[in-house]
């Protein structure tokens, strides 16, 4: 797949570039659903860039496009109009072949209800994003391995989803999407679902992702509580932009807003 290049617009050589490619890029999308009177304009002219390596929340009222948007940058739905250029290759022309492997090698999603197998052990969740993607027994073996030390499982691996609890749960959905190392995280309310003090542990995981694997994050939330772990906060009202607080300019590199070691939420 051709992610990495471009037809239309030739990526140029790294030290030609004046700014970092961003990972997503929205210019001017709309997404309308329905048609005459049914007709609901989710999206309403929507031009953002997240540069890799960010935590960005995004927030506002229930309708106002958070889902659709994020189902944008999963590749999960097409805009009815505009660009969306993941990695700086256009998301539009891509086959749907395409889109399915760019879905599978770079991006992991969480969903706030978890969507795990039931009558599956936690370890075989996670395994099979890395059977779709044809991964051998060998590899398989090292990546569970590692997704599931990395969230913490501790010994529940061979339960399934009914004998763990909703924070163990979302570990393991948390474990399957980042199983095949992507570049980025899409999280719809990942923390829904769950009480405070299991909210906090699965935010320090997902804050870890982003700060020690340089996993980009792109989580909706309609708590400021869980927003303020991120570092950007993009508000929607109504299909649009109204506020995006925290965007770091495209000089600036990666993990330089906050001195290393410094907790970038108030706790
Ligand atoms: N598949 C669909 N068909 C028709 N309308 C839809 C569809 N999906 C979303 N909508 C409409 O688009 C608008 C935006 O919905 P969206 O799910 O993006 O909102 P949201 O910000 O995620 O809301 P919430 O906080 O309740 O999850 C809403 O008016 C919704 O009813
Ligand atoms: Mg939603």
């Amino acid at each position: 797949m051709s992610v990495a290049d471009d037809e239309d617009r030739p990526v140029p050589p790294r030290e030609a570039r004046s700014a970092p490619t961003p990972i997503i890029e929205f210019r001017d999308i709309t997404k309308v659903y329905g048609s005459g009177d049914a007709e609901v304009r989710a999206l309403d002219g929507v031009s953002l860039r997240i540069e890799e390596g960010e935590f960005v929340a995004i927030m506002g009222p229930s309708g106002s496009g958070k889902s659709s948007a994020m189902n944008l940058i999963g590749c999960l739905d097409e805009p009815t109009s505009g660009d969306y250029l993941f990695k700086g290759v256009r998301v539009n022309d891509m086959s749907r072949a395409e889109r399915t492997l760019l879905r599978r090698n770079f991006l992991g999603f969480v969903f706030q209800g978890f969507n795990l197998l039931a009558r599956t052990t936690a370890r075989e969740n996670i395994e099979l994003p890395l059977i779709y993607r044809g991964s051998s027994q060998a590899e398989r073996d090292r990546l569970v391995a590692r997704a599931i030390s990395v969230v913490g499982l501790g010994g529940r691996a061979h339960h399934t989803p009914a004998e763990l609890s909703g924070g163990q749960q979302q570990r393991v959905a948390i474990a399957r999407a980042i199983v095949t190392e992507p570049a980025l995280l899409v999280a719809d309310e990942p923390t829904g679902n769950l009480d405070t003090r299991t909210s906090q542990e699965i935010m320090d995981l997902i804050t870890r992702l982003n700060r020690e694997q340089g996993i980009t994050v792109v989580m909706v939330t309609h708590e400021p509580d869980i927003a303020a772990f991120a570092r950007r906060v993009i508000r929607f009202v109504d299909g649009r932009v109204e506020s995006d607080t925290g965007q770091r300019s495209p000089e600036q590199p990666p993990g330089a807003a906050l001195p290393q070691g410094v907790s970038g939420h108030a706790r």
